[in-house]
């Protein structure tokens, strides 16, 4: 078996292809990071008539094309040797459409990873039939989404989606966060109960010289948002419309305090509609007791050893009593004390 090849077992084949079995009577499959393509294969030898096969690791196509040969498979199928995403790339230029795709990556999906795996869901939505299904192989644990038929097999959750549980709402929030507010955390948590994935996007505003690095600004805003499953963290570079784009986000979710804040919003968000109409600003209205809580505000009583419990989440609190009480702007890298 190939590094980083997970087997499917046979019992999980089994009791997937006969739980499936009542939604097919043929049409093609897409089996997407292959490993060694036994689930393509038993969809071809199960009556389905074309198989595409994407797989990147050489000695995994390899397998594949030898299980083809020994199961005389080998005229009905395609073996591209590419990652996914090229895989898909190659794919939009086609008009085929699948009528099963196996989505199962050799590796757990990391919470940075989870927008891109929904942007990848949202992609496959076109590739599928109308009455088609995604069946996705997701190692011990269900994805963290409501959505779909999840059914545990031994230590393999296997979960089927339909294709328009596919479309998935995704919005960017993004900010400086130098650091992350309890403000800041609030609008996270309320984008996060109205969108299927909130990404987090840690941006520099090029006016401003932040504290700390966009990736340790990063780090504090994962740690105080680890119970929220549908919540990423990610480092934006460039313009804030090229990255939700990036996403597939449909929205940019902006907190507002008071009618300060609306001018510069109100600029950003229309100059944003310009550049990328297919996006909207949602703007979700701070909590009153945040309505005067900035990070500009927590950095300068930082500075000058006030009280920040209360302005910033618990769980970062030490780390930014100290870090942003220091005068210079040379931060060394955090520890993990938080
Ligand atoms: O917390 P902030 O400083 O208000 O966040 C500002 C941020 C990062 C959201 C904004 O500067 C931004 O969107 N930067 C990305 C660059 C960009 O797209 N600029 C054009 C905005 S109209």
């Amino acid at each position: 078996m190939p590094p980083g090849v997970r087997p499917t077992t046979d019992r999980v084949r089994e009791s997937l292809f006969n739980s499936l079995g009542q939604f097919f009577d043929g049409g093609d499959v897409l089996d997407l990071y292959s490993g060694t393509g036994a689930l393509g294969i038993e969809a071809l030898s199960r009556g389905f008539e074309r198989a595409v096969f994407i797989e990147k690791d050489a000695r995994a196509v390899a397998a594949i094309r030898e299980n083809l040969r020994k199961t005389k498979l080998a005229d009905r199928a395609e073996v591209l040797r590419m990652d996914a995403e090229r895989g898909l790339e190659v794919l939009d230029g086609r008009s085929q459409q699948f009528n099963l795709i196996f989505l199962d990556p050799p590796y757990r999906i990391a919470p940075a990873q989870v927008a891109s795996m929904f942007c990848m869901f949202s992609r496959l939505r076109s590739r599928l039939v109308p009455d088609g299904r995604v069946v996705y192989e997701s190692g011990d644990t269900p994805p963290e989404d409501s959505r779909g038929v999840s059914r545990r097999y031994g230590r393999t959750v296997v979960t089927v989606f339909e294709r328009d549980e596919l479309t998935l709402n995704i919005a960017v929030c993004p900010g400086s966060f130098d650091p992350v507010t309890e403000g800041h955390l609030d609008i996270i948590r309320r984008a996060a109960s109205l969108f299927d994935h909130v990404v987090v996007a840690v941006g520099g505003n090029p006016r401003k010289h932040p504290k700390l690095p966009a990736a340790e600004r990063g780090r504090l805003i994962e740690k105080v948002t680890e119970d929220l499953d549908n919540v990423s963290v990610e480092v934006m570079r460039g313009l804030l419309v090229d990255f939700a784009r990036e996403q597939g986000a449909k929205a940019v979710i902006k907190g507002l305090r008071a009618v300060s804040d609306f001018e510069s919003e109100f600029e950003q968000a229309q100059l944003n509609h310009t550049l990328y109409p297919e996006l909207e600003t949602v703007f979700i209205m701070a909590e009153a007791k945040h309505s005067f809580l900035s990070s500009s505000a927590v950095r300068e009583i930082a500075l000058f050893g006030g009280e920040v419990r209360g302005l910033v989440p618990e769980g970062i609190l030490e780390t930014v009593r100290e870090i942003y009480s220091r005068e210079d702007g040379k931060i060394q890298k955090l520890d993990d004390k938080g």
